[in-house]
């Protein structure tokens, strides 16, 4: 049987209208209005918003880092996704030193394979290009498998920076194949530097991980990737967590000369400061060490309005969760111990909507837009994913907008021990939750079995 979600206002990034969404079997069969109930499982969303399910493409689950590993694997990250309102995760699989991509794809598969709640897909992050780049062919490899987006790291030196001829040579082979290269901007290697300068002198807590992090630095290698990217033939390319106005300009700047260069920020750098959220007693900072680290409260007002006029795309997470009891406290003698990143997947919705939608700083549909639809289209799934139409995948999401909540770490489904966003009240959240056709989520509950999320095979774009 059918369902039918009745009379709730479908939300798309060119409109909103109430109609009614009839879902058979994992797709969805018609989006119209009046659609006859006779014969179908009928699902009241009078009052509701109906919308795609949200697509989060910038996660870390089950990850090696810092010398530990992220603390949600696939089963408990997705799952909280999922009773946040997201239907799908973009992951990176981690391309080891002196081992092929291939090797990390097998890696990846295994980790999330019987244990994803809901559909996720690979990033392919980029180490090294083997002995006489041989294992740059790996990208034409990782493409067939569907990976249709490769990720580097300017910063992180000795760990998972490349340097320049590395993004050189691994853009000339994208911009031929169509693909995407996704880059954490930050100039690592002078800030290793300042890092070693600060620790000389004694500063060795939670925020002189921020104070040595400088906008500039991360300005400057969106500066430098971009020409890079202009020198390889034009790769396309797209800027992870950006934190800062002076790194959005340098993106902005970036497209008004016609460049195919686009851009993501994330949810604590549109709502947590350094002012606000940096600064207490004891330890408490280590919780919001992650990079790029916090900045200046007077960053946020244009990181939103970069968002609202699509000189940013996407609003994801860069969820890297870690405890802080056992995992943070690994750098109680030095901030450069402490592990990098925050937890924030099953409330990157509820955040965007509220201070996104509720207070006054975009539409609901560029809400729609840049929570599903843009990363469906940027990342080679449309229109499977990230719209409700016929034909494509019902992932859907019924949200409530006038459901109050408040975000705490005792009643969260990530496995930290705290959450970066405690006390945050919102209005509007996930009532119930659909991934390709079954109600997944309801009340807050997970009801789908684990497991059941499925690998979906990205095209490229850029042809
Ligand atoms: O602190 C962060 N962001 N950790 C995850 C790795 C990265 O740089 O995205
Ligand atoms: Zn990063
Ligand atoms: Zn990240």
């Amino acid at each position: 049987m059918g369902t039918l979600i009745k009379g709730g206002k479908v939300v798309s990034a060119a409109g909103t209208k109430l109609a009614d969404v009839l879902i058979e079997g994992e797709t969805i069969a018609r989006v119209a209005s009046g659609i006859d109930a006779a014969g179908y499982k009928v699902v009241d969303a009078a009052g509701m918003l109906v919308m795609p399910g949200g697509i989060d493409v910038h996660t870390h689950l089950d990850m090696p880092f810092g010398g530990t590993v992220s603390a949600d694997d696939y089963e408990w990250g997705t799952r909280a996704a999922a009773i946040g309102g997201t239907t799908m995760v973009i992951d990176f699989a981690l391309q080891s030193m002196g081992h092929p991509m291939t090797e990390a794809f097998k890696t990846w598969r295994a980790k999330s394979e019987g244990k994803a709640c809901i559909d996720y897909a690979l990033h392919m992050a980029v180490t090294d290009l083997g002995p006489n780049d041989a294992w740059l062919d790996d990208v034409d490899a990782m493409v067939a498998e569907g990976i249709s987006s490769f990720k580097i790291f300017m910063a992180y030196p000795n760990v998972l920076m490349v340097n320049d001829a590395t993004i050189f040579k691994l853009m000339q082979r994208t911009a031929k194949l169509g693909a995407l290269v996704c880059v954490h901007a930050e100039n690592g290697t002078v800030i290793d530097v300042v890092v070693q300068q600060a620790l000389a002198a004694g500063k060795t807590g939670p925020l002189y991980h921020a104070l040595t992090r400088p906008v500039k630095a991360e300005a400057e290698a969106v500066h430098r990737v971009v020409a890079i990217s202009e020198m390889a033939g034009g790769a396309s390319v797209y800027i992870v967590h950006v934190s800062c106005e002076e790194a959005m300009h340098e993106v902005k700047a970036a497209r008004e000369r016609g460049l195919p260069v686009m851009g993501e920020t994330c949810t604590q750098y549109l709502v947590l400061s350094i002012e606000d959220d940096m600064g207490k007693p004891g330890f408490e900072d280590a919780k919001y060490v992650f990079t790029p680290p916090l900045r200046e409260k007077k960053n946020q007002a244009p990181l939103w309005e970069a968002v609202r006029d699509n000189v940013l795309q996407v609003v994801s997470t860069d969820h890297c969760p870690f405890r802080f009891a056992d995992q943070k406290t690994l750098g109680l003698e030095s901030f450069t111990k402490i592990p990098n990143g925050g937890p924030g997947i099953e409330n990157r919705m509820q955040l965007a909507y509220h201070h996104g939608v509720n207070e006054g700083r975009m539409s609901l549909e560029r809400f729609v837009e840049v929570t599903a639809e843009a990363p469906a289209k940027i990342f080679g799934m449309y229109p499977r994913k990230g719209v409700l139409a016929a034909g494509s995948d019902a992932d859907i999401v019924i949200w409530d907008p006038k459901a109050k909540y408040t975000i705490k770490a005792a009643t969260q489904n990530m496995h930290t021990d705290y959450s970066i966003f405690e006390g945050f009240k919102v209005k509007g959240n996930a009532r119930q939750v659909f991934s390709r056709g079954e109600l997944v989520v309801e009340g807050g509950k997970f009801l789908g079995a684990v497991g059941r999320g499925r690998y979906v095979h990205r095209e490229v774009t850029g042809r």
